[in-house]
């Protein structure tokens, strides 16, 4: 199925490593001019290497800081000069610290609610008015399983995440029908950011070996896997693609079947 995405403009957030780069590495692979960020200037040197190969596009990495609301601005304005105006926005961030009530501080709260919420926020007040004069304008935020069903300590996930739920449920009818938006929920998807954890529970005892941290993170999956992360950037790259031109306001799991709800 041809995505038609070839040619347009796609700015990905979060985007050297992970589900951002997953999701950016599916939108060039359609064709898309992509533009990435992350806070690493190895990492997203890296990032930009391997994106070049991917697709016939072109691709703009701009070291950024999410959660400075002037480098998001700078984020989106280089994007708009790079490829002449932005058809695709797809969210990403970094995850909150793993804490339970009684240990987080007040400063990590509103930290979490910077990242999660408001880097999310700032690069849509940014990206609307060219998202508008786009003729296939979508917005895909990536958040977490976490917002249906709460992970035992994640409860900054838990707490915070939801309000980006709110938010693509009420932009979806504020903004449309110019423009789609829709929210990704992936489960455990192998990104390096869930390698580091298998590997340190392993260090720690917890398993005996990285296979072992495979299947106990398996264990609950229907599929009996934990997911690739190119099985989340291929469906934000779907909910991109005029190919879902109906689906405007959704909260699509990735996540193998966990959820129950
Ligand atoms: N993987 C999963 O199973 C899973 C499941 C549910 C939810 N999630 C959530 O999905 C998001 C992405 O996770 P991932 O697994 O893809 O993690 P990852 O592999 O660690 O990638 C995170 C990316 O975000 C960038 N980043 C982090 N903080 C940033 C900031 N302040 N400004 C700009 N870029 C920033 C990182 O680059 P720099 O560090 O260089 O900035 C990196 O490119 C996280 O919020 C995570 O909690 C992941």
């Amino acid at each position: 199925m041809d995505l038609e995405l070839e040619g347009n403009a796609a700015l990905v957030t979060a985007s050297s490593s992970g589900l951002g780069l997953a999701s950016a590495t599916a939108l060039a692979r359609e064709g898309a001019d992509v533009a990435i960020c992350g806070r690493d200037e190895d990492r997203l040197e890296n990032a930009r290497d391997r994106l070049a190969d991917e697709g016939p596009g072109d691709v703009l990495a701009r070291q950024t800081d999410l959660t400075d609301p002037d480098a998001v601005a700078a984020l989106v304005a280089a994007t708009v000069e790079a490829f002449g105006g932005l058809d695709h926005l797809v969210t990403s961030a970094g995850g909150p610290p793993s804490t339970t009530f009684l240990e987080t501080t007040e400063r990590q709260w509103y930290e979490a609610y910077d990242l999660l919420v408001m880097s999310v926020v700032w690069t849509i007040e940014n990206a609307h008015p060219h998202l508008l004069e786009s003729d296939a304008g979508t917005i895909v935020c990536i958040t977490s399983r976490s917002v249906r069903e709460v992970v035992d300590g994640l409860l900054l996930s838990n707490a915070v995440r939801r309000a980006v739920i709110g938010l693509v449920k009420t932009i979806a009818r504020e903004f449309a029908p110019e423009i789609r938006a829709n929210a990704v929920l992936p489960g455990t998807i192998e990104t390096p950011r869930i390698e580091e954890l298998i590997e340190a529970r392993t260090d720690r005892g917890e398993y005996a070996d990285y296979e072992a941290g495979l299947a106990a993170l398996s264990r609950d999956i229907p599929m009996d896997r934990i997911g690739e992360p190119r099985e989340l950037g291929e469906m934000a790259a779907v909910l991109s693609s005029p190919r879902s031109s109906f689906v405007n306001g959704a909260s699509i799991p990735v996540d193998g079947g966990l959820l129950r709800g």
